[in-house]
């Protein structure tokens, strides 16, 4: 059998190690052969590709980003998308594929799944928002970054007696913020599954500065006030799956927060630094054992699933379950860290 591997949507850490895991069992266990498609579903769209063996996963357990490259390609934004990505398919001899993404990039191989191609997924995003599964790979690696960073953002607040606003990643769903705020003591964490309210927020900062400590405020870039309106927008361009990109949000909340309060506030903008580097343990084993399961499920042609974490076994789930609806903040948990704010 010949397996054509892909990644799609913004890089992760842990897709080398997925592709890695895919392409050592498949050769060994049964002796399947690998294309790599370049560039998310660019790859199978244009026909481009690179070799894939074991000698090019050598060495990229530990390594950031993805060898096969990634994009945000959505071949449905392309008259006869559909058609080209099979003729290639068929041309290069490929019976299946293993496609690595999130929401959007799983949600095309949902459909082209229905359409007769012969594709099992993989779920990544370091925001941690796909339905189905316990955890994604790379979100674990995007916690422990931010966290780091609260960590060492706490003296400063300290010793200038300032507000610190943190920005982090997670589109509209809070669990980076969450995660992270718990995880680095903030005393306000705010997530987009949550609006909130700019006095409550300022009554809890001018709490904190009467404790003599200084206040670390975590915020999801997809947060938004409850008034409404917009704090986040950078660019009202978007992408061919529809998504603006967000940010913004942390030096909004600073400045309000110091015209309100009188204190000085900054923010830390934390960006792409998130997703970069090398994965931490819990996601190279994610990841790794993903990858270990998917080539298996493409080996059974239990095609249209994706490998989704409960509790510690590996399952395999309908695409559909994972890409159908984001999996959000559940209230309750929010709910648990507010002792810790103010
Ligand atoms: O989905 C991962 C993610 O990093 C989001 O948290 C963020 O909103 C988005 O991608 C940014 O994408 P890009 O790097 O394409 O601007």
């Amino acid at each position: 059998m010949r397996v054509g591997v892909l990644t799609g949507g913004g890089d992760c850490p842990g897709l080398n190690a997925v592709i890695r895991a895919v392409v050592r069992k498949g050769v060994k266990e049964y002796g399947f052969e690998f294309v790599g498609f370049r560039d998310g579903w660019k790859g199978p769209l244009e026909g481009t590709t690179s070799e894939l063996g074991i000698p090019q996963v050598r060495g990229i357990l530990p390594r950031g980003g993805t060898i096969l490259g990634s994009s945000r390609t959505n071949p449905f934004k392309v008259e006869g998308g559909v058609e080209q990505i099979k003729k290639n398919l068929a041309d290069l001899g490929v019976d299946a594929l293993v496609a690595i993404g999130g929401e959007d990039t799983l949600g095309v191989a949902t459909k082209l799944h229905d359409l007769g191609v012969n594709v099992v997924g993989v779920p990544k995003t370091i925001d941690n928002d796909l339905n189905a599964t316990d955890f994604t790979f790379g979100f674990d690696t995007a916690v422990n970054i931010a966290m780091e960073a609260i960590d060492r953002l706490h003296t400063t607040a300290e010793s200038h007696h300032r507000v610190l606003v943190v920005e982090v990643m997670g589109r509209h769903a809070g669990w980076i913020a969450l995660h992270a705020g718990l995880a680095g003591g903030a005393n306000v964490v705010l997530i987009p599954e949550k609006p909130f309210d700019i006095e409550a927020v300022c009554a809890l900062v001018e709490q904190r500065f009467e404790s003599h400590y200084a206040p670390i405020l975590v915020v999801s870039e997809g947060a938004v006030p409850v008034e409404g309106g917009d704090m986040t927008l950078v660019s009202g361009e978007q992408d061919a799956f529809g998504h603006v990109r967000l940010g913004g949000i942390g030096d909004r909340l600073a400045s309000e927060i110091e015209q309100r309060t009188g204190k000085e506030a900054r923010a830390v903008v934390l960006g792409h630094v998130q997703r970069g580097g090398t994965p931490t343990a819990f996601d190279r084993w994610l990841a790794t054992r993903f990858g270990l399961h998917a080539i298996d499920a493409v080996h059974d042609g239990d095609f249209g699933t994706m490998m989704a974490l409960r509790g510690t076994h590996i399952a395999r789930v309908p695409l559909i379950e994972g890409t159908g609806e984001l999996k959000l903040v559940d209230p309750e948990e929010y709910a648990e860290a507010e002792v810790f704010f103010g």
